[in-house]
């Protein structure tokens, strides 16, 4: 059975911000503090499915006090990101991809699945209504958040039977406000993240809400970021509260590529993927597969793991320099960006703002 397309109406705002405070804030963007003049709502209700898809003002939302996502947390969402082209044209990276593991995250929260060519449509409309916010500097682009949450009032411990997914926009530089200095990392041995059978692959609001205390332990050691590790040994490297990880074994043209396999608790990361094959392309060998603390301290010390570096779209790659944990700490390499890193950082953003040829498809034009 196909689905019937859902038409979207459009409610453009009469009042958008004065261009010179646009242009203020395109000037220093920082990580999600300024949004666009528009947002994106489809309302979903049981035995009615999607409906009311609409391109209106940037406002608020009123809600009921019993508004079952305040309560039960049934709510997830997505980042990606839309790149000034050099001709001015605009491309978002990937928004198959990102609508894909919406659905994943969806049903693992029985929620309703949007169709994948409605959530595009969606970061479109947004995108083409609100293109003056598209930052043209560098790295610099428009992060979109689609996300969706229980619209029903009840307190009932159930899936709820009516959803609002939503798309907003934030133009965006850097997440660390440092650029690319390499961050120092805390292996939290206290936390967890994720346990097998858990919500670890989806992207909900409980994962990120349960890692916070552990982000302030972090930063009570000094550090940037978590690194969390298996939820049943305390001891496999899966992913930080916002990035995969990669590591770097060997040197040059002869280094592999190493991200931690895919266990079911940890973010299938599209950046993740996308490096997987950007590092083929530019010839290095590349394996998923399980890395252990001892590994990656052993692997330090001996120097047979060169660099390390997290990643996402956020994020983008950014190069981990120390690493501390209750039992001990090190520098990776000279605790300096190393120089595959930096490498596959810029053949990333080279595709993504235009500036290489995009081999594999990538690039969604609007
Ligand atoms: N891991 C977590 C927990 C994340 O929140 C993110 C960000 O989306 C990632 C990894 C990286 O995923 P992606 O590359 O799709 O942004
Ligand atoms: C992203 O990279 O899109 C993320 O979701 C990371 C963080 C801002 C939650």
């Amino acid at each position: 059975m196909t689905t019937p397309r859902i038409e979207f109406d459009l409610k453009p705002s009469a009042h958008l911000l004065p261009d010179a405070e646009r242009e203020a804030v395109l000037a220093a963007p920082g990580f999600g503090r300024h949004f666009t003049d528009h947002m994106v709502t489809i309302r979903w209700t049981e035995g009615r499915g999607w409906h009311d898809a609409r391109l209106q003002p940037y406002a608020p939302f009123q809600m009921d006090p019993a508004n079952m996502t305040l309560h039960y947390a049934q709510t997830i969402f997505e980042g990606l990101k839309a790149y000034r082209q050099p001709d001015g044209s605009v491309a978002v990276f990937r928004p198959e991809a990102n609508a894909e593991r919406f659905r994943r995250s969806a049903r693992r929260m029985a929620m309703p699945e949007l169709p994948v060519e409605t959530f595009v449509e969606a970061c479109d409309l947004l995108v083409q209504q609100d293109e003056a916010w598209v930052p043209s500097e560098g790295e610099q682009s428009l992060y979109l958040r689609p996300f969706m949450f229980a619209a029903e009032v009840g307190l009932g411990v159930r899936p709820a039977n009516e959803y609002l997914f939503t798309v907003i926009a934030s133009p965006a530089g850097a997440y660390f406000p440092r650029g690319v200095k390499p961050v120092s990392v805390w292996l939290s041995k206290e936390y967890v993240r994720a346990a097998p059978g858990g919500t670890g692959e989806a992207k909900t609001g409980g994962n990120y809400a349960a890692s916070l205390v552990a982000q302030a332990e972090a930063a009570e050691h000094g550090c940037d970021q978590v690194v969390w590790l298996d939820a049943a040994e305390r001891r496999w490297i899966e992913e930080m509260g916002g990035m995969n990880l990669y590591f770097v074994r060997g040197r040059g043209e002869d280094a592999t590529i190493v991200t931690p396999e895919l266990t079911g608790t940890l973010l299938p990361g599209i950046t993740r993927d996308s490096l997987l094959t950007i590092a083929t392309d530019l010839g290095y060998r590349t394996e998923e597969a399980r890395i252990s603390v001892e590994d990656w301290r052993e692997g330090n010390a001996d120097g047979s793991i060169s660099e390390v570096f997290a990643c996402g779209t956020a994020a983008v790659i950014t190069p981990v320099g120390t690493v501390k944990s209750a039992d001990g700490e090190w520098t990776v390499g000279d605790g300096e960006p190393g120089e595959i890193t930096m490498r596959l950082r810029d053949a990333l953003l080279a595709v993504q703002t235009g500036r290489a040829e995009d081999k594999h498809g990538w690039m969604h034009r609007l």
